[in-house]
């Protein structure tokens, strides 16, 4: 299996699966399965790297690396990221009350979201957020009147769409024309959103934004939306004669889940983003803004593998005469529901042991009562896989933890960082407590 597919420090040697000098059986043996394993040294090299490429590319007009935090957050990381001293995009009041417990400076956070409540748009006004991403007509009122109640001025950006089918699932595609995000340049609502702005001396028009959807390889989508983003910027300069802030470019850099594909390094791409900001800042004959991004899956994706154990194995005859090894693991679709929600491909491989068996075409399902709970497909495993070995699946780390849900009252896994040979829980595993604590009895 491709190195590709794991975190840097992760090593898969005669059958036995490490990572960062402590091996699977024994992390399992410590932590109990199924649980999502962090490589830390990993994530904190990948949020490195985005922000020493931004500012090696863009130099004084490097701005800020938003970590999508919905991607993965929990208030271990959230410190991490304090740290690192990057920033943080939230798209909730869950996801802004995490970065705050984890210490990060609110001059770092961005806030999204298309529908933030009231409630949530006065937190992070008087918190002292660092801007906030306007969404529709009614938000714009809505944060300008939390700025005139806390007495102060609130920097904002504009989420716009610039009409990019982005190749990606459509259910994570987001930036063409009919989508609940942002306001469409094409249909002059991002105009009407620049006037709403403007008209409310207690808003401070930033800059623009536009995230043009996930898991997208190669740079056309985003040089795309750079011209088209930079030509409003344009308009923009033309009809108030001063220059906007910022240009944040979003999310959406892909990653390897299957042989054969390749995360997206930093390296991969700014070049190209450079070169597109260069070109039509000289089209439009504006300075070079700063520029600013939101990787959040090409982040947190990688560092981060998924360990089941088997509980049962069973063949199933299939109409074509062949057999089909349906291997049950004790986890599924509430610890990974991307398989379910968007025919996300995955790999795995045994954890704790080599083997020689010939390979069998199998399907990695889970325990919830649902056809449908399926974690991988199709896929060729050796044929003598057995109750109690331990399957890892890679690449779980972005949109795994992040999106379990209970279903079935399966409690959701823990997170464990390992670095250097040691290994601590950061997110724990919840418990039957946890399941009965919001329950109210007659
Ligand atoms: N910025 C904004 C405004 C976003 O909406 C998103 C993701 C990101 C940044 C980060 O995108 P990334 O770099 O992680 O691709 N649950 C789906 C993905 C939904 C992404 C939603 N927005 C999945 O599991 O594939």
């Amino acid at each position: 299996m491709s190195k590709d597919l794991w975190s840097k420090n992760s090593s898969l040697q005669g059958g036995t699966l490490n990572l960062a000098g402590i091996t699977a059986a024994q992390l399992a043996k410590d932590f109990g399965t199924p649980t999502f394993f962090l490589d830390e040294d990993a994530y904190r090299s990948r949020a490195l790297a985005w922000q020493s490429g931004l500012q090696s590319h863009f130099g004084s007009n490097a701005g800020t690396v938003y970590y999508a935090a919905k991607s993965f957050i929990c208030t271990a990381v959230a410190q991490w990221i304090a740290e690192i001293g990057i920033g943080i995009d939230v798209c909730t009041g869950g996801e802004l009350a995490v970065a705050l417990a984890g210490g990060i400076d609110p001059s770092k956070i961005e806030v999204h979201g298309n529908n933030k409540s009231v409630a949530e748009i006065d937190r992070a006004v008087s918190v002292g957020v660092k801007t906030i991403v306007m969404d529709s007509l009614f938000e714009i009122e809505r944060v300008a009147d939390a700025a005139k109640k806390h007495g102060m001025r609130q920097s904002v950006m504009l989420r716009l769409t610039p009409g990019i089918e982005a190749h990606t699932h459509e259910k994570i595609s987001t930036a063409h024309e009919d989508v609940k995000f942002g306001f469409s340049i094409a249909s002059g609502a991002a105009w009407a959103a620049v006037e709403a702005v403007v008209a409310r001396p207690e808003l401070e028009l930033r800059g623009v934004h536009c995230h043009i959807g996930s898991q997208i390889f190669g740079v056309e989508a985003h040089e795309i939306a750079t011209d088209r983003l930079l030509a409003f910027m344009a308009k923009y300069r033309d009809a108030y004669g001063t220059e906007l802030a910022e240009l944040d470019l979003g999310g959406g850099f892909g990653i390897a889940y299957i042989d054969g594909e390749k995360t997206v390094e930093p390296e991969d791409v700014l070049p190209a983003i450079h070169a597109a900001v260069t070109t039509a800042c000289a089209k439009y004959n504006l300075a070079i803004p700063m520029i600013s991004l939101e990787p959040g899956r090409n982040i947190v994706g990688p560092t981060m593998f998924t360990l089941y154990e088997v509980g049962t194995v069973k063949d199933v005859a299939l109409e074509s005469g062949t057999v089909r090894k349906y291997i049950s693991v004790d986890g599924g679709m509430s610890d990974n529901a991307r398989t379910a929600l968007y025919d996300a491909e995955y790999t795995a491989v045994i954890a704790q042991r080599a083997s020689s068996a010939p390979l069998a075409l199998s399907r990695l399902v889970g325990k919830h009562c649902e056809t449908g709970d399926i974690i991988i497909s199709d896929i060729q495993l050796p044929s003598d896989v057995i109750p109690g070995d331990l399957i890892a699946t890679p690449a779980t780390g972005a949109y795994g933890r992040s999106m379990a849900s209970n279903y079935n009252h399966v409690p959701r896994p823990p997170v464990v960082a390992v670095k250097d040979g040691k290994a601590r829980v950061i997110v724990r595993r919840e418990n039957e407590a946890d399941l009965l604590a919001l329950d109210v009895k007659e």
